[in-house]
């Protein structure tokens, strides 16, 4: 009885902190998961909410993904929050851009409802020591080169879907691997959501939006647009060369650029993302590539169909 009272007086003062915002698009702010679900049963749509999973420092990447979820959904939430586990490199999560204020401002023009961004002790009270396998699926690429980070993602997206109990939840092809292997988690733990993919945002010079592209000085972003305009150039060039002698052009290319330095490049099929011999198989092939633009490491893929 207590606690409900609690938690009307906060819901309350949260709501008249926020009325004017609330007025105007119906957002609000929840940090913990007893006032999410609050919200979510008081809205009756319980079950059936659209959920776009977010670290922040939003751009016009994630923001589409928001948007497709406000066209498709009655109710969306969407979460905020820089996920520890799924960081290999403690740096990397140390400089990692936090940017709460104004990621608020730009979510309340999409229209969504609920914002979700707790702290790190409300989703992990305590260590999560659940160990996902993927199989083949996370022994490539970011899988190889970030050990434990597909593992973190899983841990974490499988908590925030018990949270949100969501009907859609959507995600971007940038993060292609991390696309398959949610749908494979979804599988694996038969959890009632639909996964949608949604297509790569790009600046004007053709970089894929990304967080991390605002760690970059200004001649690094300058430079590391040469990571997509080779993709581009690749996929172009696909019927002269063959596939190992494509990824190498694709590693040449990008390197003769003196900011950048190429991890991997590599030609998988899109659904279990193993390396592709030939062009003569029938499965749709990717093209996937990280990049070092100085410390920072960027992502970029294109489908070739
Ligand atoms: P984050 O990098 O913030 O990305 C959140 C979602 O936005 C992911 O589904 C990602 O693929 C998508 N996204 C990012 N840049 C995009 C772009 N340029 N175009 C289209 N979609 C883009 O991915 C994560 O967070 C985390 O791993 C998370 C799933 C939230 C788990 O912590």
């Amino acid at each position: 009885m207590r606690l409900d009272l609690g938690l009307f007086v906060y819901l309350m003062i949260n709501f008249i902190y926020f009325a004017p915002q609330f007025l105007q698009t119906s957002m609000i702010l929840v940090r913990t998961v007893t006032e999410l679900k609050s919200v979510l049963q008081s809205s009756g749509q319980a079950g059936s909410a659209g959920f776009v999973p977010t670290m922040g420092a939003l751009h016009r990447g994630h923001l589409s993904l928001v948007e497709k979820a406000v066209d498709e959904n009655p109710l969306v939430v969407v979460s905020i929050f820089v996920n520890p586990t799924q960081f290999n490199d403690p740096k990397d999560l140390e400089r990692y851009p936090r940017t709460l204020e104004s990621d608020l401002k730009l979510l309340e023009s999409t229209g969504c409802q609920v914002v979700f961004a707790p702290d790190v002790t409300e989703i992990y009270p305590e260590p999560d020591t659940r160990k996902f396998d993927f199989g083949q699926l996370d022994k490539v690429m970011e899988g190889k080169h970030r050990p434990g980070h597909f593992n973190g993602v899983a841990q974490v997206v499988s908590k925030l879907f018990e949270m949100v109990q969501p009907q859609k939840a959507y995600f971007g092809l940038k993060d292609f691997q991390q696309l398959a292997i949610i749908k494979s988690m979804v599988k694996q733990l038969n959890l009632p959501v639909e996964i949608i993919p949604c297509p790569i945002v790009r600046e004007q010079s053709g970089l894929a939006m990304s967080s991390r592209n605002e760690l970059l000085s200004a001649e690094e972003r300058t430079n590391a647009a040469t990571i997509s305009q080779t993709l581009f150039k690749a996929k172009e060039l696909r019927t002269e060369k063959s596939v190992s002698e494509l990824e190498k052009w694709v590693t040449e290319t990008i390197n003769k650029n003196p900011f950048l330095k190429v991890e991997y490049a590599e030609i998988v099929d899109d659904t279990l993302l193993q390396p592709v011999k030939s062009w003569h198989d029938h499965s749709v092939k990717v093209l996937c590539v990280a990049v070092f633009c100085g410390k920072i490491r960027l992502i970029d893929n294109i489908v070739f169909n």
